[in-house]
């Protein structure tokens, strides 16, 4: 027996060293952490249990099979994050630049399989050049049934991507198709044609990081959902994350335990909107004294900041935060925000997270750049994602809801379930400028007639009565309450269902 032993642990020990030492000290000179300890970062101490450590490809072409490695550049398992159960793959660059072949893709695919079966969510950590290029068409079927796995798999367990070096060619349509993707700054870039190609087919001379760095994801193309400093810091961030996000579809957001009252008044907020309704305030203030302990984990946080997603708890328990942040571009809804937005209401629906969204709104952002953009297309992305979710829905409209805008951000038109509005709060087809200027528009030469129409239409239309008084505002509430009055309404509607009409599925203006 002891020599069957010697020979597992002997096989074990090579399996670990991936493509070797050399290889492995070359990784870490980049500035990287090797597949098999960015695992260890990413879960409970002694929690992972890794499957098919011992496959290898039986590729031939090209003397590939002169350069087999045990476990073919990728190392796969199960294991838990604080308690809770996730399975994992990390593509190992030592080995063949953690390129995919077919038994690589094989062992993603179980692993796939395991967790839509067992109603956990799975993570992806990437570091790969792409299809194993000696491979051929093997490799790109193998490709074919792990994208089959993530489009299966959406919307029954949360799937994870973090991309921490090279992603490249075929690797980058699975994480596409995950709910988000986060990145490594300075050593992480996704493309779908690297640099040389580019300047073939474009002739354009671009660099890896200026194609598809971190920063380009994470701010210009909305790829990447964040973006982090060093694969520690980022793997630290991902179980943070993990700890806001159910399980599966059936299952509940988790439940944290919390020293934060959720009676506490936050005085502070009775003046957080200034006097001058076209001065700027930060709303993540109001995010960050609403949640739990001010844990706010802020998805997409540098791109459309002119609305703030994320995820807080309220009472121990997951709520997705959406609110228009008046910082930028006085929060109006352009095309990006719309679609910023949308992808994370729909994310919050599938997993049954209810939905907390403050309002400030002056409108949809109007010109040519965003009427040719598609606005009208982007902004119904929200419209319809707020509508169709059946998840507990509570609004608080602070300032500004105008226009289209105002029905867009979860109103009680769009199915939302609590609406409350501060007393600051201005609920208007337009605000008072504007309409002054149209409605009265034979008087523009009347300084003092167009001072005086426009203080009536502040007194008459620029508050939250009239809403109320037609129910489309369920009550006005005072600011330092907030956190109270959305945890209650939160209590009231824990077992809140909704019938739905039959359909195959919705056709949301993708
Ligand atoms: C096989 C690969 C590989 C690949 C890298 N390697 N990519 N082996 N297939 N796709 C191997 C290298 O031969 C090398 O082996 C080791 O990995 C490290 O690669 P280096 O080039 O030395 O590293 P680096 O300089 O850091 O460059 C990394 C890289 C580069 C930018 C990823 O390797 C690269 O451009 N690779 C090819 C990318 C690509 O075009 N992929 C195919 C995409 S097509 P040794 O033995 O020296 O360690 C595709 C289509 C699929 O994916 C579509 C599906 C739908």
């Amino acid at each position: 027996m002891k020599q069957f032993v010697q020979e597992l642990e002997a096989r074990r020990a090579k399996a670990r060293l991936g493509g070797g030492q050399a290889r492995i000290e070359a990784q870490h000179a980049r500035g990287k952490l090797t597949a098999r300890e960015r695992i260890e970062l990413l879960l409970d101490a002694n929690s992972f249990e890794e499957f098919d450590m011992f496959v290898e490809h039986r590729n031939t072409d090209f003397d590939t099979d002169k350069n087999r490695f045990p476990g073919d550049g990728v190392v796969t398992g199960w294991g838990t994050i604080n308690g809770r159960m996730v399975y994992v793959f990390a593509k190992d660059f030592t080995v063949l630049g953690g390129s995919t072949s077919e038994w690589h893709a094989q062992k993603i695919c179980k692993i796939q399989d395991m967790a839509m079966q067992n109603g956990a969510p799975c993570i992806g950590l990437f570091d790969s050049g792409g299809a194993r290029i000696q491979e051929g068409v093997g490799s790109l079927a193998a490709y074919g049934e792990v994208f089959k796995r993530n489009v299966l798999a959406s919307g029954v367990v949360p799937q994870l991507s973090v991309i921490m070096g090279p992603c490249a060619g075929g690797d980058v349509y699975s994480p596409a198709m995950t709910d988000f993707i986060f990145m490594v700054r300075d050593t992480s870039y996704m493309f779908i044609t690297g640099p040389d190609v580019v300047k073939t087919v474009t002739h354009e001379d671009v660099t890896p990081e200026q194609l598809g760095g971190a920063k380009v994801h994470s701010t210009k193309s909305s790829v990447a959902d964040g973006a982090y400093d060093n694969d520690v810091i980022c793997l630290e961030e991902m179980r943070r994350l993990y700890d806001f996000l159910p399980l599966n579809n059936r299952d509940k957001p988790p439940h944290w335990p919390t020293q934060d009252d959720p009676r506490r008044e936050e005085m502070s907020l009775d003046t957080l909107v200034p006097e001058n309704p076209n001065k700027p305030y930060d709303m993540k203030e109001l995010i960050l004294k609403v949640a739990d302990e001010g844990d706010f984990f802020e998805i997409g946080e540098n791109f459309a900041k002119n609305i703030i997603t994320g995820f807080g708890r309220i009472e121990g328990s997951t709520v997705g935060f959406v609110a228009n942040q008046p910082m930028v571009l006085a929060g109006v809804l352009d095309s990006d925000a719309s679609r910023k937005a949308a992808r994370f209401v729909r994310f919050c629906d599938c997993f049954n997270i209810p939905l907390v969204t403050f309002v400030d709104v002056p409108g949809f952002l109007p010109g040519l750049a965003q009427e040719h953009g598609g606005i009208i297309k982007h902004g119904a992305k929200l419209l319809f994602a707020f509508t169709e979710a059946t998840v507990p829905k509570v609004t608080v409209i602070t300032r500004k809801a105008y226009g289209g805008a105002y029905d867009v951000m979860a109103s009680k038109h769009m199915r939302a379930d609590v609406n409350y509005a501060w007393p600051s709060a201005q609920i208007a087809v337009m605000g008072a400028k504007g309409a002054v200027e149209i409605i009265f528009r034979n008087e523009r030469g009347n300084p003092d007639a167009i001072a005086e129409r426009t203080k009536e239409y502040e007194d008459r239309f620029l508050n939250p009565f009239i809403a109320a008084q037609r129910g489309y505002i369920d009550d006005v509430i005072r600011p330092h309450s907030t956190r109270w009055r959305v945890a209650r309404a939160l209590r009231m509607l824990k077992n809140k269902q909704v019938a739905q009409v039959w359909k195959k599925h919705d056709n949301i203006p993708l």
